[in-house]
């Protein structure tokens, strides 16, 4: 039973939770119409403390197609955040008028302490470089889309794994699925935090690490690639040396498999050639899509209304 639930972590739902919100979201897809109601009286609020296209505006496009209604802000300077309310009491005040809340924060698990005070389901939009939760929603039907299942899968990580939040919460919920294996591919200092390598070994998931993309591109069923998260370094000497670590192209791809399904959360700054986006393993775009259905699903499954 999802209703009322909060979702913070990729791990907060099993899969047997996780299917039902596929199979909402399948459904939602086939028969839009059916479901252009069903959260009628309902508010959704977004509050994001960080910039975001796809998240905000995917949770808004879902709940106005589902019938209901949005409030929010997309800067938290226009609240009174700016006068220095804390988290706990905007949740608090939030969840008096809105019947869910989706939020977007800087801070690594401002969530999970914001599920002590909200009264209403509390969805993780994003936090810091952390999780990602519904990010990870999206990624998985998409796989799921492309290849019909979730097990017995190569799934490669290219890019900036160390401050991507959702490739974090990627490989967490992947991991969860059978025969799944990992290629992290990557510049040494951008490598997976130790804590989620540590998770990985516990769970004794089959994981290489990598330099070179062309090294294994060729045994790739997903290959995810990532922004290097500029907002998140230190300095910017770092930043700038190795922003073009990765950078596909369809050159790159020539030994990839032929049913190989391109993902990559977006935004993109320059890691995919726009060359790429017509080719067919290019599914990135149809992910976006994606992105707005499953939160649809989610959304109806949190309020309980399907
Ligand atoms: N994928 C994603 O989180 O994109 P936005 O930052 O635009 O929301």
């Amino acid at each position: 039973m999802l209703k009322g639930r909060n979702l913070v972590d990729p791990e907060d739902f099993t899969l047997e939770e996780l299917e039902s919100i596929f199979k909402l979201t399948q459904e939602i897809i086939e028969n839009e119409e059916d479901f252009s109601d069903i959260c009628h009286g309902k508010i959704l609020a977004t509050l994001f403390y960080e910039p975001s296209t796809r998240t905000r505006f995917s949770f808004e496009a879902a709940m106005l197609r589902l019938g209901g209604q949005v409030i929010g802000f997309s800067e938290p300077g226009s609240s009174s955040v700016a006068k220095g309310e804390s988290l706990a009491d905007t949740l608090r005040t939030v969840g008096a008028y809105a019947d869910i809340i989706a939020m977007r924060h800087p801070n690594e698990g401002a969530p999970i302490h914001g599920v002590e005070y909200c009264p209403v389901p509390l969805i993780n939009a994003g936090d810091g470089g952390h999780q990602h939760p519904t990010q990870t929603l999206t990624d998985l039907f998409t796989i799921l889309d492309a290849h019909k299942r979730l097990n017995n899968l190569t799934i490669g990580c290219c890019g900036d794994l160390k401050f991507g939040r959702t490739v974090h919460s990627l490989l967490k919920a992947m991991s969860r699925y059978e025969n799944v294996d990992f290629v992290l591919i990557s510049p040494h200092e951008l490598q997976i935090p130790d804590y989620l390598m540590d998770e990985l070994k516990r769970k004794n998931i089959k994981v290489q690490e990598e330099e070179r993309l062309e090294n294994v591109i060729d045994k790739l069923d997903v290959l995810y690639m990532t922004r290097v998260q500029k907002e998140r370094f230190f300095n910017e000497a770092d930043y700038v040396r190795l922003k073009d670590s990765y950078i596909l192209d369809l050159e790159k791809l020539k030994d990839a498999k032929e049913n190989l399904a391109i993902l990559h959360p977006l935004p993109r700054v320059n890691e995919i050639k726009i060359e790429v986006d017509d080719d067919k393993r290019a599914w990135y775009f149809r992910q976006v899509k994606n992105g707005m259905y499953v939160r649809m699903g989610l959304i109806a499954k949190l309020l309980g209304v399907r």
